[in-house]
């Protein structure tokens, strides 16, 4: 059991992670614009969850309504802004001794403007100087297969978070980032 889990975003394209992390939960805290219309088609599982309608586009009435249920344990987390301020304030409600899954899309590695540091690489550091906490980042990638590229498909991505949950390691890549030209259109 990991006790009390936070699942933000998860509700699309990771709602096996999600499934995978509310398992092992003691309860879960499902938050996304529509969280309210989710299930997980499993009255126990589902019983264990509380799910909030909630936007980050709002950050201040966001984390007011989250702080009600922290700290958590586990978090896994798709957000897609860069949003660096949201992150570590999510941050701070992690229980000490949590593990904090951060799934970003294929561009989070990009440079900032002006030479800032690429989104991921200034979590990965961040995190890196916070002892009390296991960061476990999955960068989405792409596939090449046959010639062709390919986006991760829903099942590829959940694999990825699931795989950061089990052994996590600062940062997985899943798929692949290279050569960048070769991304998908
Ligand atoms: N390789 C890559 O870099 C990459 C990256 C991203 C996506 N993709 C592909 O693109 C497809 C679609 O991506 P997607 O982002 O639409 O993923 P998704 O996981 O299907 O949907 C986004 C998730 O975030 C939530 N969400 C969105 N805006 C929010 C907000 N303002 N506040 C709180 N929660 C919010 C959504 O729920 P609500 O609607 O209820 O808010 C949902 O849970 C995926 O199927 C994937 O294959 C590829």
């Amino acid at each position: 059991m990991t006790g009390n889990a936070l699942l933000l975003g998860t509700t699309g394209m990771l709602a096996a992670a999600a499934r995978h992390a509310a398992l092992q939960a003691e309860k879960a805290v499902i938050v996304s614009r529509k969280a309210g219309d989710f299930s997980f088609g499993d009255e126990a599982l589902d019983g264990k969850c509380e799910c909030l309608s909630l936007s980050y586009d709002d950050e201040p009435a966001f984390l007011g309504a989250l702080e009600e249920y922290a700290p958590f344990d586990i978090a896994l987390t798709w957000i897609r802004p860069r949003a660096e301020l949201l992150r570590a304030a999510l941050d701070a409600l992690m229980a000490p001794g949590g593990l904090l899954v951060e799934v970003m899309g294929s561009r989070s590695i990009l440079t900032g403007e002006n030479g800032a540091p690429s989104i991921a690489t200034l979590r990965a550091d961040a995190l890196a100087a916070q002892p009390d906490l296991t960061y476990a980042q999955v960068v989405l990638g792409f596939v090449r297969e046959n010639g062709a590229s390919r986006w991760l498909n829903h099942e590829e991505i959940s694999a990825a978070a699931i795989a950061q949950m089990e052994m996590p390691l600062p940062r997985r890549i899943a798929g692949t980032l290279e050569p960048w030209d070769a991304r998908p259109q």
